[in-house]
């Protein structure tokens, strides 16, 4: 059925009820069909994240001999420098907005100043502090407005290992979780905002065998890999329980159902159809799992993130 939103000439004729029901039905359909992807939503000007738009990385500058950060001399700002230039790509560390997967990113040769840096981001004495642009720079700008200023959102790499007089032992495969601020409509490839994110090196004491874990010499290459994973909403997942989602609104998440009966306390007529047509069956599937698997499952699976004790109990 094709529903016009413009007035036609039979409307003169039809009930204040039937002029009611239209108007809401098109307002509806217009909330539906979303304007997720343009850049310009409802925060008015401000560009946001197209899906897979490049963030590229940025780290503090800090001094090789006593890991403090680095200033500039007469403004006092920190200063911040790209990440160390990835052999496999030929530029410094990125990450796409809304892309998950696995990426690598081999610094081709620790120098001597690089290799004491290092020593600071393992024993945390100075993290290796870096951060993201929440929006992409504006290409756009208003007339008569100030122009857009970039906001970042801290970014740390909480690496992990072990440090012996001549060498070290990292954990060079780091886990990258990037959050999104909340949306009211979710739709997969979704356009946003970075809203936070942080990154660490994972099984740190298992550093002595297994291929994650690199014995470092000065001069050697570090071969790190990183798992990204982006969620829509700052919250963490709660309903499918499982680890394999499907990226920014694959899947629909507690925080969706959420904004779908804001939507509706709203007026928004139809927003009720669209949680009980196609939110809830989705949920509903979900549950064929059992909601959220216990970390540790009776059967030795547990896979899951052990928010919900309920299926042991
Ligand atoms: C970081 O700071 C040091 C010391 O001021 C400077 O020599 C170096 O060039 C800076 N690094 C970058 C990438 O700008
Ligand atoms: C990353 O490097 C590992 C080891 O060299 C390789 O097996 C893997 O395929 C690479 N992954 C990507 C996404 O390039
Ligand atoms: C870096 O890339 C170059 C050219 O692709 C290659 O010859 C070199 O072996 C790589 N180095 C490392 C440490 O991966």
């Amino acid at each position: 059925m094709l529903l016009s939103c413009s007035p036609s000439p039979s409307s003169s004729r039809s009930s204040w009820a039937q002029r009611l029901l239209l108007v809401a039905a098109c307002l509806a359909t217009h909330v539906l069909a979303g304007n997720a992807n343009t850049p310009y939503e409802a925060s008015g000007l401000l560009p946001s994240y197209h899906y897979g738009a490049p963030i590229r990385v940025e780290c503090m500058n800090r001094s090789s001999e006593t890991g403090e950060h680095i200033e500039d001399s007469t403004t006092h700002e920190i200063e911040w420098i790209p990440f160390p230039i990835c052999n496999e790509t030929g530029q410094p560390l990125e990450f796409h907005y809304g892309l998950e997967g696995e990426k690598n990113c081999t610094i081709a040769m620790i120098s001597d100043p690089f290799f004491h840096l290092l020593e600071f981001y393992i024993h945390s004495d100075a993290p290796l502090s870096c951060r993201l642009p929440s929006r992409p720079p504006a290409q756009i700008e208003a007339v008569g407005e100030k122009p857009y200023v970039a906001e970042y959102i801290p970014l740390v790499f909480a690496l992990a290992g072990t440090l012996q007089l001549s060498h070290m032992h990292i954990s060079t495969h780091m886990n990258v979780l990037l959050h999104s601020t909340p949306k009211h409509h979710i739709h997969p490839h979704d356009s946003g905002v970075l809203d936070s994110g942080t990154a660490y090196s994972t099984s740190p004491l298992t550093h002595m065998e297994g291929s994650a874990t690199r014995r470092l010499v000065i001069g050697d290459p570090l071969p790190l890999s990183f798992s990204v994973r982006w969620f829509p909403t700052p919250a963490l997942p709660r309903v499918e329980g499982r680890v394999e989602w499907a990226g920014m609104g694959g899947h629909i998440y507690a925080s969706t159902v959420f904004y779908s009966l804001v939507s509706f306390l709203a007026g928004v007529v139809l927003a009720g159809v669209y949680f009980f047509g196609s939110v809830l069956p989705r949920r509903l599937k979900g549950r064929g799992l059992g909601g959220a698997t216990p970390l540790y499952g009776t059967n030795g699976v547990g896979n899951g993130w052990g928010y919900q004790k309920r299926a042991l109990d």
